[in-house]
């Protein structure tokens, strides 16, 4: 069941290096379409240069740079983001650096992560970007897709919220592996946080 309470939920988006940030966008266009009482506050980038920067500007959405070459500095601010602007869930899209247990227990709210692949398979340290779908190709794997979990302080280990997988049969390159499960990535990451943030 879902509140009734005109609460509105604020998250922020946590994305590192040049990310492309479409599944920033797919969740935000998934809150208005549903106009569910969730609102990306900040969308929080370590590169001033992403071009998803411009992408959430475009949409609305408030962006934020914040430099990791300090991640000890890095953790602290996203903190007090998280703590002075009330804010009720962290969504990784496309960040590639590992966040400590001490920020984990700290922020005190939900921390999501999705990941291209079918999880606990071709997860860990270094499985990230293009790198995945290669593994995935090299396996012959006939199914792929994409895995919303709870972060910890492990890679890709954290309880899995929401999986779905695709027919990867079709798929000759790791590039054709990439652009499917991008598909089911922009499907299930909103529902995730709907889920958490709305159901009881
Ligand atoms: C996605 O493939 C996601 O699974 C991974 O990083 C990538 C980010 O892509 N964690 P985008 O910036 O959301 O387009």
């Amino acid at each position: 069941m879902e509140r009734t309470s005109p609460q509105v939920h604020r998250i922020i988006t946590l994305s590192s290096g040049l990310s492309r940030g479409s599944n920033l966008l797919a969740i935000h266009r998934y809150f208005q379409k549903e106009n569910l009482p969730i609102q990306i506050a900040y969308a929080v980038f370590t590169n001033s240069q992403a071009q998803a920067i411009a992408n959430a500007n475009a949409e609305g959405i408030s962006s934020l740079v914040i430099p990791i070459r300090d991640p000890q500095l890095f953790e602290e601010r996203v903190l007090s983001l998280i703590k002075t602007q009330d804010i009720s869930l962290v969504a990784l899209c496309g960040f590639m650096k590992k966040v400590s247990a001490d920020f984990i227990r700290k922020a005190g709210v939900p921390i999501l992560n999705i990941h291209p692949a079918l999880l606990p398979k071709f997860g860990g340290k270094g499985m990230y970007g293009t790198a995945v779908h290669e593994a995935v190709f090299k396996a012959g794997e006939k199914l792929s897709g994409a895995t919303v979990h709870l972060v910890d302080e492990e890679y890709d280990r954290g309880a899995i919220i929401r999986q779905e997988s695709i027919d990867i049969g079709f798929c000759s390159s790791p590039e054709m592996i990439a652009s499917a499960v991008l598909e089911i990535e922009h499907k299930i990451y909103g529902p995730s946080i709907r889920q958490i943030l709305l159901s009881r």
